[in-house]
């Protein structure tokens, strides 16, 4: 090793050694509050990982939601099961049996499993998880027009969709209430709940299809049900469409049907069409799932700009939070076997493998908790910036300011970063993840002129989280 002289960068910082790029944050500049990063363990995938050995599942557990050493997800999207049974991935519905009618009791069945949900719902709970999202695919068969709860088939009972055996509307409100109550009952609250999943789509497993009035018209059931329970503090969503362009298109009839008041969260999925300018709506929008389905799999951050890679994921979180509005951010599933890039993480026989989409999902999870306000930025238009302020009463980042800089260029680049609006920095520390390192803390350091400066490294992402 050859000893640099120290004296030699500040002499000559016109040799560039490291380009220095300033930044600006204005607190008193506000945009979206934010709710939080998710994943799913729907369609048997948590059964599947608590089946590994305890060492194994636990670690993955940790990597996912531990605050200080893993990714710290802070949502976790479970799947409302609609199937009579549970052969191959099908998750169970609470309600198996058909009552023979809307008006006939219904004869509930808690099975304390949930297809592995309820276990991964306490494993989440117990690392200070807070959000809970349960989300159905479909209402049980018997409630639709094509009386299974695959393959499509609408709601019987919505506008369009008339069946011999009556309107199952308020039935299946009913239904997702047992649903929240049976969590309730468990210790998990359930805080948002969505009736539909990519709802344009005929799927050959749970599915069910509806326009956008249809889910007003049926908004207008689930809100006052839940009022009646006492649960109105739960936020309905709607629609998980498919693509962003079929959301907005849903969006605008729940706005035109008067329903939109009574809607918690706008979610959709990017799969045909990824987000653009903001939805034309005053609530919050969630991406709730978004995965390279098909691609092979990858561990890599930056290996050729694949759709699999890390820094791609870090790169479009960025994106959908700072031009679109959006204010929760999902990966679609946590673990799974197979050779694809659907997963976070790849169950292999009985080992779990890692990709750097889960700390590209961490690096910003870990420094953007719920509650946390978007600020706005300047400068550094060579790199990806965006700035959260956290909420005081967080209990990981106490209110700290977190700077978020994704450098997808071939060198580093030294940033300093001053922050106006608010009191004075007191600390800083930051966080880096790149090819080599998984969230490792680096340095930053704070001058006696209140800035932040740091580095960040060719092809990686920096969080500088600042007291
Ligand atoms: C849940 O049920 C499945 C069978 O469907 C079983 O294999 C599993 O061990 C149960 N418990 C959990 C936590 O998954
Ligand atoms: C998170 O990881 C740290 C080690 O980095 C450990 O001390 C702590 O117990 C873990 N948290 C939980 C809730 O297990
Ligand atoms: C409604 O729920 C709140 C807590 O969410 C509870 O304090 C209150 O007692 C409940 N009221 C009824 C009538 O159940
Ligand atoms: C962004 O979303 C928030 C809700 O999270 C909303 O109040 C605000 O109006 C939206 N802004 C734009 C430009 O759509
Ligand atoms: C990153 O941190 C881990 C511990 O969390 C450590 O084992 C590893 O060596 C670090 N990697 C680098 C490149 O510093």
């Amino acid at each position: 090793m050859r000893l640099l002289p120290i004296i030699s960068l500040a002499l000559y910082p016109s040799l560039g050694l490291s380009q220095t790029t300033a930044i600006t944050v204005d607190l008193t500049k506000t945009y979206q509050t934010i709710s939080g990063f998710g994943f799913s363990q729907a369609f048997q995938r948590a059964v599947q990982l608590y089946k590994l050995a305890p060492a194994v599942r636990d670690k993955a557990v940790d990597i996912f939601f531990n605050t200080t050493s893993g990714a710290a997800f802070s949502i976790l999207r479970n799947g409302i099961g609609s199937s009579p049974d549970s052969s191959s991935d099908h998750m169970n519905t609470i309600l198996p049996r058909n009552p023979g009618s809307p008006s006939l009791a219904p004869a509930y069945v808690w099975d304390g499993n949930d297809s592995g949900q309820l276990w991964m719902s306490k494993q989440a709970l117990a690392y200070g998880v807070k959000n809970f999202y349960a989300n159905a695919w479909s209402a049980p068969g018997f409630m639709k027009t094509n009386g299974n709860d695959a393959g499509g088939g609408s709601l019987c009972g919505l506008a369009g969709a008339r069946c011999n055996s009556g309107d199952w509307r308020q039935a299946y409100a009913d239904y997702l209430i047992q649903y929240v109550k049976y969590y309730a009952q468990e210790g998990i609250p359930i805080t948002h709940l969505g009736f539909l999943n990519e709802p344009e789509f005929t799927a050959s497993y749970a599915s069910m299809i509806s326009s956008g009035s249809q889910s007003a018209e049926f908004i207008k059931i689930l809100s006052p049900t839940l009022a009646a329970n006492n649960l109105s503090s739960i936020k309905i969503t709607c629609c998980d469409a498919e693509g962003w362009q079929s959301q907005a298109g849903m969006t605008q009839q729940i706005v035109s049907a008067g329903a939109e008041s009574l809607l918690g969260v706008v979610t959709s999925h990017p799969y045909t069409s990824q987000p653009g300018s903001p939805f034309n709506t005053r609530l919050p929008v969630w991406q709730t799932e978004w995965a390279d389905l098909n691609g092979g799999w990858t561990t890599a951050w930056y290996s050729n700009g694949g759709a699999g890679e890390g820094m791609t994921w870090a790169t479009r979180i960025h994106s959908g939070l700072t031009s679109s509005n959006i204010s929760g951010y999902f990966a679609w599933v946590g673990t799974q076997s197979g050779g694809t890039n659907e997963p976070l993480m790849r169950i292999d026989g009985a080992n779990v493998i890692v990709s750097k989409r889960v700390w590209a999902f961490g690096q910003f999870s870990r420094f953007v908790r719920p509650g946390a306000v978007r600020v706005a930025t300047g400068g550094g238009t060579n790199l990806r910036i965006s700035a959260f302020k956290n909420a005081a009463d967080d209990d990981v980042m106490k209110g700290a300011l977190a700077v978020q800089v994704i450098n997808s260029g071939t060198g580093a680049t030294t940033v300093n970063i001053k922050v106006s609006g608010g009191t004075a920095a007191t600390a800083v520390k930051a966080w880096v993840t790149d090819n080599t390192r998984d969230l490792n803390e680096t340095t930053a350091t704070l001058g006696t002129d209140g800035s932040i400066t740091g580095s960040v490294p060719a092809r990686s992402m920096v969080s500088f989280v600042i007291s």
